[in-house]
């Protein structure tokens, strides 16, 4: 798909014009919800793309979305997947059930680590305004990558303790980890997801019953790493986890020697993180897979998080005619999973809508590794669903249908950052 013929100057700044609103009404004071109602309160990487949206209109509010993030990291370096400034009745799981957080109440586990490319992204603008900003959030993510190291790479690949942490919720790839998981004592608890939209674009009630019981698992372990790797039955390698901390180590890498300092504990992390995403290739499917490594199988399942393999600097020959099949397959690529897998599911959350934020990073791979033609059809398909179809949370790639949460911070992002016509002429 292209942006039709009649998309014009005008347009375009029409579009540029909606996206900075959707990020100016979804900014709370120094942090940016995800959208209105389903999401009251500030998640971490949608959090870092908030940042770099922001970045083409406002630097200062750029960093100020990256320095909220991290006032919330704990002690131990994490930096969890939800801060919760303010309580927001709407949203379950609450700070009640979680118990968690140290500055503030927030969740007890994290999420795909994309501010250290976001960061440089916004430092890239204008370096010499951004380096006292950048000179102490760089302590802090090197914080929050040792502490990966330290508690998610025990597998040479970058694992995960609850789906959530993964970004991916209901994706495919945890179907086999979770089926072992007893929830007979998860208890009552009322969802309000879907009281915000349909709840055949949502997990259904199994998936949530076991994301409480995992919830409560970690909280019964006081959020203690040690305890939680011991014992928890949940614990998966992960291909959307390792791709997006390679390519954020080596981010860090560059800033790292751009500011003066020595990087050598970050080469090691990143020789790791090249031999172990190897152990996660699943000849048989064609992929990079999840791996439960509890039972030390792969999932099988086809996923999009393979097609991040270029954002983090490794080719695969075998990948790209496999995302040259799945583009001629649908309207609007890239599907989250393959449409001719046996669980393709158009419309529900990670079972095989498109998402703008993973189609921008799988775009930016594919250029950064030369790969054109696949980079603009990507880029493309983007530009065409957001121009089309608005700035849902996620769409059909079979028709573009939005889906889930409307005026939607990330997707106003990437349109900003990378989809937009006015984004590729400063590129
Ligand atoms: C949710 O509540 O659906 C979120 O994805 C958890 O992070």
């Amino acid at each position: 798909m292209t942006l039709a013929a009649n998309h014009d100057a005008a347009t375009t700044a029409e579009l540029d014009a909606r996206a900075k609103a959707i990020l100016r009404g979804n900014d709370r004071g120094g942090y940016t919800v995800p959208t209105e109602g389903l999401y009251p309160y500030q998640w971490n990487w949608d959090s870092a793309f908030a940042a770099w949206g922001f970045a083409a209109f406002d630097l200062d509010r750029a960093w100020v979305e990256l320095e909220t993030l991290f006032s919330g990291q704990w002690a131990n370096g994490m930096v969890p997947h939800i801060l919760f400034h303010r309580e927001d009745a709407g949203y379950f799981p609450g700070p009640d059930v979680w118990g968690a957080g140290e500055t503030i109440p927030s969740s007890g586990i994290s999420q795909p680590p994309v501010a250290a490319t976001m960061a440089r992204a916004i430092f890239e603008r204008d370096p010499q305004a951004g380096a006292p900003r950048m000179a102490p959030l760089y302590d802090k993510l090197l914080a929050w990558h040792r502490w990966f190291y330290q508690h998610r790479c025990e597998s040479g690949a970058c694992c995960i303790t609850h789906p959530w942490e993964s970004g991916r919720d209901n994706a495919p790839d945890w179907d086999g980890a979770l089926k072992g998981i007893d929830t007979s004592n998860v208890g009552p608890y009322t969802r309000r997801d879907t009281s915000h939209v349909n709840p055949d674009m949502r997990p259904t009630k199994r998936d949530y019953d076991c994301y409480i019981t995992l919830v409560q698992f970690g909280r019964a372990c006081d959020w203690d790493e040690a305890e939680i790797l011991a014992n928890s039955p949940f614990r998966v390698a992960d291909p959307t986890m390792t791709f997006i901390l390679l390519r954020a180590h080596r981010d860090l890498k560059w800033l790292g020697t751009t500011l003066g300092h020595d990087t050598t504990e970050i080469d090691g992390w990143i020789a790791e993180l090249e031999a172990g995403v190897e152990s996660l290739w699943n000849d048989d499917v064609g992929v990079y897979d999840a791996r439960d490594l509890r039972s030390g199988e792969l999932a099988g399942s086809p996923s999009n998080a393979s097609f991040l393999c270029w954002y983090a600097g490794v080719s695969s020959p075998k990948t790209e005619a496999r995302l040259a099949r799945i583009l001629s397959k649908v309207t609007y690529g890239v599907p989250s999973y393959d449409p001719e897998g046996p669980l393709f599911d158009h419309m529900r959350y990670w079972r095989g809508p498109v998402w703008g934020m993973m189609n921008t990073m799988i775009g930016m791979g594919l250029a950064d590794a030369g790969l054109t033609d696949l980079a603009t059809q990507v880029r493309d398909d983007t530009a065409a669903l957001i121009a089309d179809h608005g700035f849902a949370e996620y769409f059909s790639p079979l028709d573009g249908t939005p889906a889930g949460g409307g005026t939607f911070t990330w997707t106003a992002a990437v349109w900003l950052g990378w989809a937009s016509p006015s984004a590729q002429k400063g590129a």
